[in-house]
């Protein structure tokens, strides 16, 4: 198949200045131009962009200029601080692909390499970025800023909206970082409405009457973070008023800190960037189509292609099977939370009614696997499972057969909400995206263990006052299971905290005596994620807290109580609940 590509490239590699073919015919296959040495032309028969030194400031598809107005399409991290800048442009790869021809386009910059695979008849392009020299960061993304007059809403998984028009971000009232009341009451507007969870995500975009521009991430290993990842996909650019199309690979806007290094040849994606006539329906076809052609063969990179998979069957110790357990393939002798790891490769599933889970087309390595409770039939598993040494290879599937996960031997007094690590349950648990809605949660509350149900727990708690647990027991001993002690230290609070945004700090009491504190911003206190004053209703960074004390000292036959005090407050910052336990 001979098409004018090399043609283009001897030109261009005799140094013959390629002007455009103006006025000539649209192209008729996947083309790069270089102009000069800072600006490029990419495209097919359907669209083309051209691309500057940092910015694709041209995106013609359907006779549009997609971008307008608009910044167009680059690539940064640590927010806007650092846009890449590209050196150079070459052709790295071509060929064709069940009967499409195509040229894997690569802009070098001193970070990495941003990919654009362009197949003939494709309205968009695969994308993918290589790491050479990015340095540790939180936040790294590609993304569209585009015009907003053709695209006028945004869609995720959970949210499909008209995007709020910039008349309304009124400076006057700017409440917190990106988030505005909005005029005549209607309540606020802020981005992180418009996040979503990115382990499920189909397919997300901008679009309008007559155009759509889509991300379709099957695969999703060159994530940070687990199944509770959460990032923005789509807004408003609150200075500009442009139409943000955003593809956060490496993010932090819901954690605490997610810090990563990366290794050389570090790989984010290929994904499908995916224009249409703004048809939903065909978005959704085409992420469908996406999903199960993941992992892509056309792409020629022995380590994407060298892939295994590995299964087990989790077991708890005491005999039950990990019915729908959250699994979880990620770092080896791991040294951060799940949520918090983003250097490698990472993978989600759930085990199903038995406890069995498999992976499928993991890369080849050695990782450390982690189980834990996703509610149901295990809501009451306060314990995680670690095993590390997982060797994944191309070469035969992993099976580690039967896993046993030591749960927790001693009786419990109480459990208050599902261990799930989310504050599913509670009241509010799990709402759709709403700012400020903590504010609606009560100062004082008592839950009776017995009689309350879990939606009168607030899923979180922020204004100063008393939460307290009452129970009763029939002795002030264990008077059932195995475990016989007399002890200091002999009951356990176990408090799981789905998020926690900094400002609130509690004491933590039982029948008068303190046995904890959950304190703000001090040496050994609890580290801020944003995810409860930016729109987070189901997690943030989850944490885990045990207060063991004294029982013979402290809990009495008869009445009891636990409280947390809140005696530190700052609007809209403080717990988001998991759950909480007693034990003994
Ligand atoms: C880019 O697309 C526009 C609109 O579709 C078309 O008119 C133009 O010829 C294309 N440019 C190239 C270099 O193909
Ligand atoms: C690009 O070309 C201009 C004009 O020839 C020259 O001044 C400039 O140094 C070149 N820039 C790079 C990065 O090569
Ligand atoms: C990228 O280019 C901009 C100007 O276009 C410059 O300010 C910035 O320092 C450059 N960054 C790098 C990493 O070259
Ligand atoms: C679109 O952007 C322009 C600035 O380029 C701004 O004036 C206008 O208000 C924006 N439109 C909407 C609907 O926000
Ligand atoms: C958009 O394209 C789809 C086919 O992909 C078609 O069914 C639909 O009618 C088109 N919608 C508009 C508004 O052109
Ligand atoms: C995991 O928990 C979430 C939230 O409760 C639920 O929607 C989902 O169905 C659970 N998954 C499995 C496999 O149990
Ligand atoms: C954490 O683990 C990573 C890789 O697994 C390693 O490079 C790093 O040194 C470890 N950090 C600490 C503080 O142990
Ligand atoms: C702190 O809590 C008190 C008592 O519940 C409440 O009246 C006050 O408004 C809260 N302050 C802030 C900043 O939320
Ligand atoms: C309880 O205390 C008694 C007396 O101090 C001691 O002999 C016994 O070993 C203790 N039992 C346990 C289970 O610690
Ligand atoms: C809150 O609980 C603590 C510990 O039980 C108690 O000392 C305090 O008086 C309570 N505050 C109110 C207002 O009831
Ligand atoms: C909070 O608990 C830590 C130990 O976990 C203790 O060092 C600190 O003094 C306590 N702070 C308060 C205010 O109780």
């Amino acid at each position: 198949m001979k098409s004018f590509i090399p043609l283009l490239l001897a030109a261009l590699l005799h140094g013959i200045a390629c002007v455009r073919l103006a006025p000539s015919p649209a192209a008729i296959g996947p083309f790069l131009t270089q102009i000069n040495n800072e600006t490029w032309i990419i495209g097919n028969e359907i669209w083309n962009v051209t691309q500057g030194r940092q910015y694709g400031v041209k995106l013609l598809y359907n006779d549009r200029d997609c971008v307008g107005q608009a910044v167009g399409h680059y690539v940064s991290y640590n927010g806007a601080a650092s846009n890449l800048n590209w050196t150079s442009a070459s052709v790295f790869k071509q060929g064709s692909y069940e009967g499409s021809q195509y040229i894997d386009v690569k802009f070098t910059a001193l970070e990495g390499d941003m990919h654009w695979v362009i197949m003939s008849g494709l309205a968009g392009a695969y994308q993918y970025f290589v790491n050479h020299a990015l340095p540790q960061l939180g936040e790294f993304r590609t993304l569209w800023r585009l015009d907003n007059e053709t695209f006028t809403h945004g869609k995720t998984d959970i949210k499909d909206q008209e995007l709020p028009p910039l008349s309304e971000y009124i400076d006057a009232n700017k409440v917190q970082d990106e988030t505005w009341l909005a005029p005549d009451g209607r309540g606020y507007i802020t981005k992180y409405d418009f996040a979503s969870w990115v382990r499920t995500q189909t397919y997300y975009g901008v679009y309008g009457d007559s155009f759509g521009s889509w991300y379709m991430n099957p695969g999703k290993d060159y994530y940070n973070g687990n199944h509770l990842k959460q990032e923005l996909m789509v807004h408003r650019e609150s200075a500009t008023g442009d139409v943000v199309q955003l593809n956060m690979i490496h993010g932090t806007h819901f954690q605490v800190s997610a810090v990563d290094d990366f290794p050389d040849g570090k790989m984010w994606g290929p994904w499908l960037w995916y224009l249409n006539n703004g048809s939903k329906e065909d978005a959704a076809r085409r992420a469908e189509q996406e999903f199960a052609a993941w992992p892509y063969a056309w792409l020629e990179d022995e380590a994407y292609q060298s892939r295994g998979s590995v299964q087990g069957q989790l077991v708890l110790s005491d005999g039950r099977p990990a019915t729908n357990a959250a699994v979880f393939l990620g770092d080896n002798e791991p040294n951060k939370t799940a949520l918090d790891m983003g250097s490698d490769y990472y993978y989600t599933t759930y085990a199903d009614a038995d406890g069995y889970f498999e992976f499928r087309d993991v890369r080849s390595a050695t990782y450390g696997l982690q189980a834990w409770s996703n509610g149901s039939k295990i809501a009451d598993v306060t314990k995680s499972y670690l095993r590390n040494n997982v060797v994944v290879s191309k070469e035969a599937p992993t099976d580690l057969g039967p896993l046993e996960w030591a749960t927790s031997s001693r009786p419990k007094i109480f459990q208050v909400g599902d261990f799930d690590r989310t504050s599913y349950g509670f009241l509010y648990g799990g709402s759709p995206h709403q700012h400020a809605l903590v504010a609606s949660c009560p100062a004082d509350l008592l839950y009776t263990v017995g009689t309350s149900q879990t939606a009168d727990w607030c899923f979180g708690q922020t204004y100063a006052g008393n939460w307290t647990i009452k129970f009763e027991l029939e002795s002030a001993a264990p008077t059932h299971g195995s475990y016989r002690s007399n002890s200091t230290g002999d009951a356990t609070l176990i408090v799981s905290l789905a998020g926690y945004s900094q400002g609130a700090s509690s004491l933590i009491w039982a029948n008068g005596m303190q046995i904890g504190n959950l304190t703000s911003a001090s040496e050994e206190g609890l580290l801020n994620d944003p995810s409860l004053y930016r729109s987070a209703t189901a997690a943030g960074e989850w944490r885990y807290f045990e207060f063991p004390f004294d029982s013979a000292a402290v809990l009495r036959q008869g009445a009891n109580e636990v409280t947390f005090q809140l005696v530190q407050n700052t609007t809209w910052r403080g717990f988001m609940w998991d759950s909480i336990v007693l034990e003994w």
